[in-house]
């Protein structure tokens, strides 16, 4: 450790001291998902499992609730449920990273383990359209555990971008395909248009340019970010989180987006050319960055940032007053079948349900059963009739409710949304919904993860913020299981 890190170290110890208890104490901390000890969080960044254990690294601010200064948190699991903090494991101390260790990944090659990251540097006063005031490295850093991280300095330097970009390229994703290590990375091209870009390697240490793997397209924004590609029972997935989108029907409302194409790559010409259109993750209001990896049963796993950046003013997040912001999603399991992409909790959250409250409704207006209520829990709800219009209201004012007749589900917040207030999407026949809510967030997993909608809500506690209560009418069956806590 240079003496830069240890000075960022001792100043991070001795001020998250002084906020760590009010941070413990803030009832919106969540039970059973990955939050940052104090401080702000972003990006899932290098996951994997290494040797059997899971690494989560992360986007990390630990003491500025805004995110300042980023470094790499990181967290071990040996479950994928429960987590153990584990020290900062970059931070930003090197000339080429000096003003933020952004994001990356991890790539496990011969049982070592490598991860490549952007450095951020910035240019004070520097306004230049192409540089944006700053430097954007990729470096690569190796690993004997996991544990200790050793930077290896830079392997595309910030001037050896190609000329037709701005210094907005980054977070750096590694795969392999026939004997050859590939890079893609996303950036923002002089003419404001978001691409990903492919580099090639032999030894993971010398990087060359092969050209654009993902050229852009007609409404989808000046900037691709977190670029992710990979194979799933067959078929090619690119997942990318642009900015600058428009809204188009009930997709792409949040300030940035993050979604996926499938289609084919020409190995011949190295590009990645989309078969169809681009596809919204998550349906919420809380999804961004999401990475994925594939674990030592071959499972493909996504993790999302449940947040966004520059959400401000429309909505915001009042754990910030308490001295932290932010959270992941419950990992999912990515799942293509008969030509769509499945989203599913992981399997293992099994472990956390206690008591099972099992019934059959039928429900024929408002329907409030007493021994159906909590706060955090999980719930799933088969439809075996589902008339004109169906509701559930939970967690105080917020509503899901799907119309038959316009094939519309849609998620409404009151007060407790924070400026958080309706979302909408397609679903030709509703069949099943899985809730998972937290002490201020909500998952909804559609029709076995054909759509999920993610949202923080911030109900005060007590206040009715317990009530689950069925409208409209449908013949259903429930369970609900209240959950343990993890943390
Ligand atoms: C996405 C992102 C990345 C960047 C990181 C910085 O949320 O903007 O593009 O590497 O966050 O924290």
């Amino acid at each position: 450790m240079n003496q830069r890190a240890k000075r960022l170290k001792d100043t991070i110890e001795s001020e998250s001291e002084n906020f760590r208890e009010q941070v413990q104490a803030d009832h919106w901390r969540l039970h059973y998902h990955v939050m940052p000890p104090t401080g702000w969080l972003n990006d899932p960044n290098g996951v994997c499992q290494f040797r059997g254990l899971y690494h989560l690294f992360y986007q990390y601010s630990p003491i500025d609730a805004n995110g300042a200064l980023k470094y790499w948190g990181h967290k071990t699991s040996k479950d994928m449920v429960h987590f153990e903090d584990q020290d900062i494991a970059l931070y930003p101390d090197q000339p080429y990273d000096i003003d933020g260790v952004y994001s990356g990944s991890a790539f496990i090659e011969n049982d070592q383990l490598h991860f490549f990251y952007t450095g951020n540097v910035r240019h004070k006063g520097d306004h230049n359209y192409i540089t944006s005031g700053r430097e954007q490295n990729t470096i690569h850093v190796t690993s004997p555990d996991g544990f200790t991280l050793n930077k290896q300095g830079v392997v595309i330097g910030a001037d050896q971008y190609p000329e037709r970009f701005t210094q907005h390229i980054r977070d750096p994703k590694i795969f392999k395909k026939d004997n050859h290590y590939y890079m893609i990375l996303g950036g923002r091209n002089l003419e404001d248009q978001g691409e990903v870009l492919l580099y090639k390697s032999t030894d993971l240490k010398s990087w060359s340019y092969q050209g654009i793997f993902v050229e852009h397209q007609a409404n989808m924004g000046y900037m691709w970010e977190c670029p992710d590609f990979f194979e799933l029972n067959g078929q090619e997935v690119l997942l990318i989180s642009p900015q600058g989108m428009d809204p188009l029907e009930n997709q792409f409302h949040n300030v940035y987006q993050s979604g996926y194409f499938i289609g084919n790559t020409d190995w011949e010409q190295q590009t990645f050319k989309p078969s169809e259109p681009f596809v919204e993750l998550d349906c919420g209001f809380d999804f961004y960055a999401p990475q994925t990896f594939e674990d030592e049963s071959g499972r493909r796993i996504l993790w999302g940032w449940m947040g966004l950046p520059d959400i401000e003013p429309e909505y915001s997040n009042p754990t910030i007053k308490h001295g932290w912001q932010h959270a992941m999603t419950l990992p999912r399991e990515l799942i293509f079948e008969k030509g769509k992409l499945l989203q599913r909790p992981l399997i293992e959250y099994e472990k956390l349900r206690k008591e099972l409250s099992e019934m059959n409704i039928h429900v024929d207006g408002k329907t409030e059963v007493n021994e159906l209520q909590g706060e955090v829990y999980e719930m799933f709800l088969t439809f075996h009739e589902i008339g004109e219009i169906f509701t559930v209201q939970l967690r105080k004012d917020m509503t899901i409710s799907y119309h038959k007749e316009d094939q519309l589900l849609t998620l409404s917040l009151g007060a407790s949304g924070y400026g958080r207030k309706e979302r909408k999407t397609t679903i030709e026949n509703l069949t099943n919904l899985h809730i998972f809510s937290d002490a201020s967030s909500l998952e909804l997993f559609v029709n076995d993860g054909e759509k999920v909608f993610t949202t923080r809500t911030y109900p005060t506690p007590k206040k009715g913020s317990d009530i689950i209560c069925f409208g409209g009418s449908a013949k259903i069956n429930v369970k609900k299981w209240s959950l343990q806590k993890t943390s």
